[in-house]
């Protein structure tokens, strides 16, 4: 099987590109990146050197280079994971999320079409789903009703990929994930920002109380997810995934500071994101139903496992933490934390 995915060079990306070329001898890789700031090549920087691996540096708003990609096929799938990513920087400037996330989308979709292209995943989030309250769970039947600028403009993209395989009979699935942890997270993300300030005894800044749920599942688990998409899903089908494994903020830092046997005098009350989604929780039966999947990585380990690698790849962080990132904090939390 040849792929196309984009972004691969981000955390869920890089993540899945390593375990497909580990699991299938006769599977084969492009990987398509811009290599944004949350890009990076360190994060393959093991299999860089595989003989059914290459990199190609673009955006994929770029029509006339992924016609060029595709044309030195024949692809068998696109797996779509570039995307800008992170709520909070959405909330600062949309600009690039309205770009990437749905002008990027549209042109992978029309190249797709053009190549003939005979499965197309688009790996989208359940934060299209808005917002829950106390009770209840997303099902692939819940309205959409994203409340971010990153969360509408994946929507957009959904919608793209609905309208695309209902008026052109396209075959794509759409993937719908609840919030990742584990190696490689950029650490603007909650898990490894915590992780990495606690680790160098820094403020932990929480948002409002602290309240707000998320349901976790580790990136492995939503890897074989989008696998499951891919190789088995029915085209024009939407499958959920999720960790059935929900905690508040605090659970979460609570639980990184005790594994790092850190002072709970490190977490700092901030003031809160505004539009904060209160709750996310996935019903996963459909993928679980249709698809067979499961997720298998219990929280606690998959964290621990998860704190274990950041402490092992302090240069990591480090030099991530060196470039662009410094003012992009200052920004976000600079006034936050006075
Ligand atoms: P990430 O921010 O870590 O990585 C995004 C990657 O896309 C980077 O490598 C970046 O260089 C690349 N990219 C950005 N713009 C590009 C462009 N115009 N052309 C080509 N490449 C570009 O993101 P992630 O957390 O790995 O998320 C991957 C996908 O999964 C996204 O589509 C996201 O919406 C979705 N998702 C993420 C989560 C989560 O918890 N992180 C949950 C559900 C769904
Ligand atoms: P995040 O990792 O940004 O994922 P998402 O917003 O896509 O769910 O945030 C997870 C939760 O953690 C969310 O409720 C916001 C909260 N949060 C903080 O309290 N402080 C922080 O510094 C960050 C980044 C997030």
């Amino acid at each position: 099987m040849r792929l196309l995915v984009t972004g691969g060079c981000g955390f869920i990306g890089s993540n899945f590109i390593r375990h497909q070329l580990a699991d299938y001898n006769d599977v084969s890789v492009v990987n398509l990146d811009l290599l944004t700031y949350a890009g990076n090549l360190e994060n393959l920087a093991d299999i860089k050197d595989d003989s059914r691996y290459e990199f190609r540096r673009g955006d994929i708003c770029d029509r006339e280079l992924v016609d060029e990609i595709l044309s030195g096929g024949p692809f068998d799938a696109v797996v779509n994971f570039a995307a800008e990513s992170h709520v909070d920087r959405s909330i600062l400037d949309s600009g690039p999320f309205i770009q990437t996330n749905i002008v990027g989308t549209q042109v992978l979709l029309d190249a797709a079409r053009g190549a003939k292209i005979g499965r197309f995943v688009q790996v989208s989030t359940d934060e299209v789903y808005g917002s829950l309250g106390e009770t209840g769970l997303f099902t692939e039947e819940t309205p959409l009703a994203p409340s971010s600028p990153y969360s509408a403009s994946k929507t957009a993209a959904d919608l793209l990929v609905r309208a695309y395989h209902h008026s052109f009979g396209f075959p794509a699935v759409t993937t719908r994930c609840s919030n990742n942890y584990g190696p490689y997270q950029f650490p603007e993300k909650l898990i490894p920002l915590f992780i990495s300030n606690a680790a160098q005894d820094k403020a932990l800044p929480v948002y409002g109380t602290g309240t707000n749920v998320r349901d976790w599942i580790h990136v492995d688990d939503h890897c074989r997810g989008i696998d499951a998409a891919l190789r088995h899903g029915v085209d024009g089908e939407v499958y959920n995934f999720g960790g059935s494994n929900e905690r508040t903020n605090l659970e979460i830092t609570h639980a990184i500071l005790k594994l790092l046997h850190k002072p709970e005098s490190l977490i700092h009350y901030v003031t809160d994101r505004p539009g904060h989604d209160l709750r996310y929780a996935i019903d996963s039966s459909k993928a679980e139903r249709e698809l067979q999947w499961t997720p298998q990585v219990d929280f606690e380990s998959g964290l621990k496992a998860t704190v274990d690698w950041y402490q092992q790849h302090a240069d990591w962080v480090a030099h991530i933490k060196s470039g662009e990132y410094q003012s992009y904090y200052e920004q976000q939390y600079g006034e936050r934390l006075q």
